[in-house]
């Protein structure tokens, strides 16, 4: 009978454990890599160009994501929290599936630009 008992609780913990393996796997897929230097003009502004700046034009809704104004519209509309950039407004709001602009962006562009905050947030 304990022998039974022993077998099964085994039998559970390896199943948890494939689980979790799974799921860890599954989160990792699209975050790119934290520790690679990420460029605002080289990376970030073209996600804005690409995806946003239709909306987030001069003079229409902010924050203001043209080529031109993009960095200080940013910094000086407080999207950008250095001190804790996963609470940073242009990161929660691209990230999916709840950011309110998730629809245009995906993980790994909120992770890029995650880790561009991560990095200082610099108009490199
Ligand atoms: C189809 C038009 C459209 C596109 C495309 C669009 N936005 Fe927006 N965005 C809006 C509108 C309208 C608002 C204001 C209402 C709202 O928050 O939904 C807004 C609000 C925002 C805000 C302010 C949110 C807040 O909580 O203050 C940010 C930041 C933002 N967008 C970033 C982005 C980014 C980054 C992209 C590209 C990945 C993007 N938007 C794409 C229309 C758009």
């Amino acid at each position: 009978m304990h022998k039974r008992k022993f077998f099964h609780v085994t039998i559970l913990i390896i199943g948890i454990f494939v689980l979790f393996s799974c799921e860890y796997e599954k989160i990792t897929i699209d975050v790119p890599d934290p520790t690679i230097p990420v460029s605002y003009s080289g990376e970030i502004q073209p996600i804005w160009d690409n995806y946003c700046a239709g909306c987030h034009a001069v003079g229409a809704t902010p924050p203001d994501l043209t080529a031109a104004n993009s960095y200080n519209s940013l910094i000086s509309g407080n999207y950008v929290d250095t001190l804790a950039p996963e609470q940073s407004i242009i990161y929660t709001c691209m990230m999916p599936p709840n950011g309110s602009m998730s629809q245009y962006s995906s993980a790994d562009k909120a992770g890029l630009v995650l880790n561009w905050i991560k990095q200082g947030a610099k108009n490199n």
